[in-house]
């Protein structure tokens, strides 16, 4: 499974690359705004210094929600860096545009999926990733988790080639149940993916042998 970080904080960003761990970066406007980046130009300059940082696809998200504001916006981010995907929001209009991309050869990943029909459009569209939202499901008492199952049975039955990027994914154990219902890839904080690495037998385990080797290595 491969894990992007969701946020557009740098050092964040930096520190799960660092890790060696990291496949690649989703944001939105949510995350854009929280960072303080806005305008235009500063938009596009931190969606390159995040591409220079990571080695993997970064998902940039379209504002405009009409088809031909969409197509510009997405060509613009495109030509921005290699390592750009497009972020189109699930709409009729978001649809044509991923399948306007997709004939051009352009990486989309259609975004705010919380069906799995939302899915099976997007994939037929020609999406390189779907985003279904566990975490926003599990908010109103929906399981998000049955989402990642349903569109994984729906993909697989007709060998779709589109990735499920499992979004939203807010812990641990959400990353956990996400690979093993064989979602593609998750995204989500980086307190969730550092989250994986603890367990307090590891920290006991390693003071101990850590106090047995200094009894007789004095
Ligand atoms: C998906 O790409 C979104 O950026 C994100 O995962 C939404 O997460 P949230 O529901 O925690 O805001």
């Amino acid at each position: 499974m491969k894990f992007f970080i969701d946020t557009a904080n740098l050092e964040q960003i930096k520190e799960a690359q660092d890790l060696g761990i990291l496949d690649g970066v989703t944001t939105n406007p949510s995350l854009m705004a929280k960072e303080g980046i806005s305008g235009y130009n500063k938009i596009m300059a931190h969606y390159k210094t995040i591409c220079d940082i990571v080695d993997g696809d970064v998902s940039a998200e379209v504002i405009a929600t009409d088809y031909e504001g969409m197509i510009k916006e997405g060509e613009n981010l495109a030509a921005l860096h290699p390592q750009i995907v497009v972020k189109i929001p699930m709409t009729k209009e978001g649809i044509k545009a991923i399948k306007y991309f997709s004939t051009k050869g352009i990486k989309t990943n259609c975004t705010l999926i919380f069906s799995a029909g939302q899915a099976l459009l997007a994939a037929k569209a020609g999406a390189t990733y779907v985003s279904p939202f566990v975490g926003r499901l599990d908010d109103i008492s929906t399981n998000g988790l049955n989402l990642i199952a349903e569109i994984r049975l729906i993909f697989d039955n007709y060998g779709f080639e589109t990735q499920i990027l499992a979004a939203s994914v807010r812990h641990t154990m959400h990353i956990l149940h996400c690979a093993q219902l064989g979602a593609d890839v998750m995204t989500g904080p980086l307190s969730a993916i550092l989250g994986l690495l603890k367990h307090p037998l590891t920290d006991s385990g390693l003071a101990q042998f850590l106090a047995d080797h200094a009894k007789t290595n004095k």
